[in-house]
């Protein structure tokens, strides 16, 4: 129903500020009807952080900070959803407007700064939705003003974990001053030891997730890299948005905002540092892989360089949720025309080619 409306609505809501564009269809997942997705091809099925995902694609973090809708946007038929990110304390978030739309290169750049409703509210509602099914996994950050930003992540894995498949442990927002810096060894190596060790003494089954930037050089992604498995981190998200600013985008006016860059242009040095990441870690654990797929052909590229599941926020902008079963189409197509039978065989076949970008 949503989907079959969007191209009708699409160009309202792009007359809007992206921001109230985008309050607007939170509102609209609330309140219309979605109806019953169609069962996904067993042939997309996926069997990783001890779950078995229907199918591969799934949403980032950011479209549904505040945990509002998740139920309406698996019936949209993204395999798994991430909410969040959340922070402990509600906070605003930095001064409007902070998201802006590049269409001519079918980007958007962002500066939110982590707004969230806090905790509190999230966990209620998280905790709503026990027994339902669909994968749902949080995103998780330190407030701004934190005077312990690991105590800001052991709270919100306390409070949270019991309530989802997976914590994504987010270091890499660039849009909260010195996250990226908790990015370093010892502070991560501390961080996810806290993390690990919060999930297991509430008893929790989530798998904890670790969200890297494209922006970094690759012997800091051998560091992270080995700080992850040693701490027990189940899978790699690769990547959030860039603070990079490619020569070949046309929007050169919006391109000056300050905030962190997805969508197309993020497709190359996301899908490169995603198969970096594989060549380091994919014996050990899978990986999720994020930034620019708009496309069944970006998806696939994404598995084939190693991710084993996908996620996707800015070509929505764009394309409308019709995107999601047009993706999993074309993955069906794509297992079938090279004569297998599940996707999962596929997932990092292109890693070394595609690392050298
Ligand atoms: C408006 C907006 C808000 C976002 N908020 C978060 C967030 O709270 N936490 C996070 O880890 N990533 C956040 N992201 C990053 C996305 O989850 C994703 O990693 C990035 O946008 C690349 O994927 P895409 O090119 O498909 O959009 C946000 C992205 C956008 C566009």
């Amino acid at each position: 129903m949503i989907s079959a409306a969007y191209p009708l609505v699409r160009p309202l809501l792009h007359r809007l500020d992206a921001e109230r564009a985008h309050d607007l269809t939170i509102r609209g997942l609330q309140v219309l009807p979605q109806g019953t997705p169609v069962a996904d091809d067993p042939c997309l099925a996926v069997a990783v952080l001890g779950r078995r995902f229907p199918n591969p694609v799934g949403l980032a973090a950011g479209f549904d900070k505040g945990a509002r809708v998740p139920d309406p946007l698996l019936r949209v038929g993204f395999g798994f959803v991430e909410v969040g990110g959340v922070v402990p304390r509600p906070q605003p978030g930095n001064p409007k407007p902070r998201v802006f739309r590049l269409a001519a290169d079918r980007a958007v750049i962002n500066r939110y700064g982590l707004n969230s409703e806090g905790l509190d509210v999230v966990a209620a509602r998280l905790r709503a939705r026990a027994g339902r099914d669909g994968i749902v996994g949080v995103n998780i950050g330190a407030n701004k003003d934190s005077t312990d930003r690991l105590a800001d992540y052991v709270a919100c894995t306390t409070a949270l974990a019991p309530h989802v498949a997976f914590v994504t442990v987010n270091v890499s927002s660039p849009n909260t001053p010195g996250l990226r810096d908790l990015q370093g060894e010892a502070f991560l190596d501390e961080l996810l030891a806290r993390v690990v060790e919060a999930r297991d003494a509430v008893g929790a089954k989530a798998a904890i997730l670790l969200k890297i930037a494209p922006d970094m050089t690759l012997d800091a992604l051998d560091a992270i890299c080995a700080t992850a498995k040693a701490r027990g981190v189940q899978a790699l998200v690769v990547s959030n948005t860039t603070v990079a600013r490619p020569a070949s985008l046309r929007e050169g006016t919006l391109a000056k905002e300050t905030g962190g860059l997805s969508g197309r242009p993020l497709f190359a040095p996301a899908t490169r540092m995603l198969a970096q990441a594989w060549l380091r870690v994919g014996d050990a654990m899978p990986l999720v892989g994020v930034g620019g797929i708009d496309s069944a052909e970006t998806a696939w590229a994404k598995i084939r360089a190693g991710a084993s599941l996908v996620q996707l926020y800015s070509a929505l902008v764009y394309d409308g949720p019709g995107l999601v079963g047009r993706i999993k189409a074309g993955l069906v197509e794509k297992v079938r025309a090279e004569g297998g039978t599940s996707i999962t065989a596929f997932v990092g076949r292109d890693a070394r080619v595609l690392a050298e970008g």
